[in-house]
């Protein structure tokens, strides 16, 4: 058994998409979350820069005694995915597990993928699933604009707004006709609403911070790391602009009240 908690990191918001499911799997585990929101989005940043930004959060997760780490983030999992090899401990991105994921999905073999420019420009989980399927077709768009909806709270499936840049986006899978679409950042799946309401149920959109949170279940699970003691876990929020912003949004989309639980710290310490 063991105590220490999973530490998950994000640019911003977008990983709570993760904690939410880790929560309703292990909901004995503590967890450490970490949302860069002075430095988002890192979505369309160099390589060199998401690299040092990967490395400074998962430091600060480290500086806080985590057993685990997830980076809870596509563009990071696309762009820095041998961070892995520089922590000392077990570390899953999204684009293994939720690739994974799409595959077993897909039945006419016609796979969609979005993310930011950043994760779209490295193939990343295009890669994945040739690797694991050469015969699957997959088509790739970057949807720059949705990060910037979510983190101001442009989600409502019954705003024209949002459903417009959806179409947008989205129109040339529908003509391609994909059956699947990976959700490859971790920000989309509070779109999910929208993007299903345009692509219509017939299509299964796979959520990466949901397939993480199993796959991490799983992880943790066959290195003995689980904690199944008795009480719930704690969860702590730490951003690194002021907490305002993110404690009601968070709080909206993990129904509970945050105004207390998020600290600010300065990143560039670490
Ligand atoms: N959470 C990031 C991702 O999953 C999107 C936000 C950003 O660009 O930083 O790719």
């Amino acid at each position: 058994m063991s105590r220490e908690p999973i530490g998950v990191f994000d640019s911003g918001l977008g990983g709570l998409t993760a904690v939410r499911e880790l929560l309703n799997a292990l909901p004995h585990e503590n967890i450490v979350y970490f949302g860069d929101t002075g430095r988002v989005p890192y979505g369309n940043r160099s390589k060199s820069t998401i690299i040092k930004y990967a490395q400074q959060d998962a430091k600060f997760l480290l500086s806080k005694n985590v057993k685990f780490i997830i980076a809870a983030c596509g563009t990071v999992s696309s762009v820095a995915s041998d961070l892995g090899g520089r922590i000392p401990v077990p570390f899953t991105g999204v684009v293994k597990p939720t690739a994974r994921a799409a595959v077993k999905a897909t039945k006419n073999g016609k796979i969609g993928v979005i993310g930011t420019s950043a994760t779209i420009g490295s193939n990343s989980y295009k890669k994945e699933i040739e690797a694991i399927a050469p015969d699957m077709l997959v088509y790739q768009q970057d949807c720059p604009l949705f990060v910037p909806l979510v983190e101001n709270g442009f989600i409502s499936e019954d705003d024209p707004i949002v459903v417009m840049v959806v179409e947008r986006y989205l129109q040339k899978f529908k003509d391609i006709g994909v059956d699947t679409i990976i959700l490859g950042c971790t920000h989309y799946p509070i779109l999910r609403g929208v993007i299903s309401k345009v692509m219509g149920s017939g299509v299964s959109l796979i959520d990466s911070g949901r397939e993480t949170a199993l796959y991490t279940a799983k992880l943790l699970e066959e290195k003995g790391l689980l904690n199944d003691g008795g009480e719930c876990g704690e969860t702590s929020f730490y951003v690194s602009d002021t907490p305002d912003g993110f404690s009601h949004l968070a709080g909206m989309f993990l129904d509970r009240n945050m105004d207390d639980e998020v600290t600010q710290i300065d990143i560039e310490q670490y």
